[in-house]
């Protein structure tokens, strides 16, 4: 089942919106409108529900109903070495339209939407690339709207409930809101550069100065650089090290061992 709608008030000229029930994933219903049938992006997919929702690292997200499930194709034209910058963008300028509505998200390394110390949703990248140049690329945010979220996350209606918070916005006004910022974040990283994203990405950095357990050594958290590798701080004997830690090799806990996050490699 299909609509299409035109948001005239999204990105320089407007956007063309697909809306259905029920996909497989918005990410490669996105692709497809580009490839098999012909539609230019940018585009925006949303689904109700997804059969075979994409997460990182070819892990399923659950998808049921109540969720929020949308793509933006877009075009681009970027060197490879941009592909952490357009994780990093996403989050921040996600992260900042809705602290904006008094959604106070924070963004877990690399790219997890944390509320209340739980997972809110994800961002999922995938890019095209010919000659060295990354041409197309469509993002896929995930968000727990209504939807009873997986364990360790948390959806947007329970903590609305939970705290005395403004009321919870509707689930469509939500969706412009995370297109909106997405594309915002894509022109001003055009624009700008990393330089002023990256602040904004550890503003809201859930982990920021927080201490941390890597290995036998304790350490604190400085800082996510432009190219999405974590520093941290050293302490103890090591005072003086601070350690560079790729997304692909080490991820951060949501929970704490006596106050301390852990710092775990991936398997
Ligand atoms: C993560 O693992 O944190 C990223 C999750 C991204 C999920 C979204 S839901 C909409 C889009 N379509 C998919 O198949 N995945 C992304």
């Amino acid at each position: 089942m299909r609509r299409e709608e035109y948001w005239e008030d999204i990105g320089e000229n407007g956007i063309t919106v697909y809306l259905y029930d029920s996909l497989d994933s918005t990410n490669n219903q996105a692709w497809r409108l580009r490839e098999e049938e012909n539609k230019e992006f940018p585009l925006v997919v949303i689904a109700e529900r997804q059969l075979a929702g994409k997460g990182q690292r070819g892990k399923r997200w659950e998808s049921a109903r109540g969720g929020l499930y949308l793509s933006l194709g877009l075009n681009l034209n970027l060197p490879l070495d941009a592909v952490p910058h357009l994780t990093i963008f996403s989050a921040a300028a996600i992260a900042e339209t809705l602290n904006e509505q008094n959604i106070p998200v924070r963004i877990k390394w690399l790219n997890d939407l944390v509320l209340g110390e739980k997972k809110l949703g994800g961002i999922l990248w995938e890019t095209k690339t010919e000659n060295r140049l990354i041409t197309a690329g469509v993002v896929g945010v995930g968000i727990n709207y209504e939807n009873t979220p997986p364990w360790g996350g948390i959806s947007l209606k329970s903590y609305f409930h939970s705290t005395i918070a403004p009321q919870l916005p509707p689930r469509q006004l939500l969706a412009r809101q995370v297109i909106y910022s997405l594309i915002k974040g894509y022109n001003d990283y055009l624009n700008s550069g990393m330089e002023s994203i990256i602040n904004t990405y550890n503003k809201f950095l859930f982990h920021l100065d927080k201490e941390v357990k890597l290995g036998d050594n304790r350490g604190r958290i400085l800082e996510v650089d432009k190219g999405g590798d974590l520093l941290v701080k050293m302490e103890g004997k090591n005072a003086k090290t601070v350690v560079r830690l790729s997304p692909e090799e080490y991820k951060l806990s949501y929970e704490t061992e006596e106050g301390t996050y852990l710092v775990r490699r991936r398997e």
